[in-house]
C-alpha cells in the first residue's frame, strides 16, 4: 500500500530544513528524469540511493530496476519508516550518506559492483564540513567512469561547483517541477591527481 509522503515531508521540512532541503518531495517527473540519468545495468549491478525522503525516487528506480539490489541511505527515521513499510524490497538504511562505504563493506559489496550512486543529498543547505566527507565516501566507492547522479533546485550552485575526483558530464533541466529542478551527472575520474584514501567518514 502506498501512503502518502507530502504532509511528512512538510513536518519533516520544517523541523529539519537544513537536512531537507525544501518542504516538498520531488516530482514523479523529477524522479523520471532523475532514473533516465542511470546508465543500464547488468544483472548483478548494485544502485546506491542517498537521501531517499519518503520515496518518490526511490519508487522510480525500483520500477526501473526491478531485479537490481537498490541500497537507500537516509539519515531521516520518520522517513526510513515510511521507506522501509513501503519498499520492502530495497534495503533501506538509516544512516548518513558519509558512511556508504562501510555500509557496502558490512554487506560484502565491492566496488565493482556498485553501477551508480543517484543523490537527493541537498549540498546548498547541509553543513559545509559534511560536504567532502560526503563526496570523499562517494569517490571511494565509485570506479573510474561511473555516474554519481545529483539532482538540485539551485543551479547555481553546481554550475560552477568542482566535486573532488568527478568530472561534469551532463545536465537535465526539469521544469515540471516545482520549484524547477536540475539533474547533473558526474563521471568518476581516472583520477592520478587525488588520493584515493581521500577524508571520509568510515
Ligand atoms: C531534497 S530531500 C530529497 C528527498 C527525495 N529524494 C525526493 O526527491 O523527494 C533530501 C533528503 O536527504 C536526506 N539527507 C540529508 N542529509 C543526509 C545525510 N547526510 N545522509 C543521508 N540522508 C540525508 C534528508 O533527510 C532528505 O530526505
Amino acid at each position: 500500500m502506498k501512503r502518502g509522503g507530502t504532509l511528512l515531508f512538510l513536518k519533516e521540512g520544517l523541523k529539519h530544513y537544513r537536512e531537507c532541503g525544501t518542504l516538498l518531495p520531488s516530482s514523479p517527473k523529477l524522479a523520471k528524469a532523475i532514473t533516465n540519468a542511470v546508465p543500464p545495468l547488468k544483472p548483478d549491478d548494485v544502485l546506491i540511493e542517498l537521501g531517499a525522503g519518503t520515496g518518490v525516487v526511490t519508487r522510480e528506480l525500483r520500477a526501473r530496476f526491478p531485479r537490481n539490489r537498490i541500497i537507500s541511505i537516509e539519515i531521516n527515521g520518520e522517513f526510513v519508516k515510511k521507506l522501509r513499510y513501503e519498499f520492502p524490497d530495497v534495503e533501506i538504511v538509516e544512516a548518513c550518506a558519509s558512511t556508504m562505504l562501510r555500509i557496502l563493506k558490512d554487506r560484502g559489496i565491492s566496488n565493482q559492483r556498485v553501477a551508480a550512486v543517484v543523490s537527493g543529498i541537498p549540498f546548498v543547505s547541509i553543513p559545509d564540513e559534511l560536504k567532502p566527507k560526503i563526496w570523499g565516501a562517494m569517490a571511494e566507492v565509485l570506479e573510474p567512469g561511473k555516474p554519481y547522479i545529483q539532482f538540485s533546485y539551485i543551479a547555481a550552485y553546481w554550475t560552477k561547483k568542482r566535486v573532488p575526483g568527478f568530472e561534469r558530464d551532463k545536465r537535465k533541466r526539469v521544469w515540471t517541477n516545482i520549484p524547477p529542478a536540475n539533474v547533473f551527472t558526474f563521471k568518476r575520474q581516472a583520477a592520478p591527481q587525488e588520493s584515493r584514501k581521500t577524508a571520509h567518514a568510515r
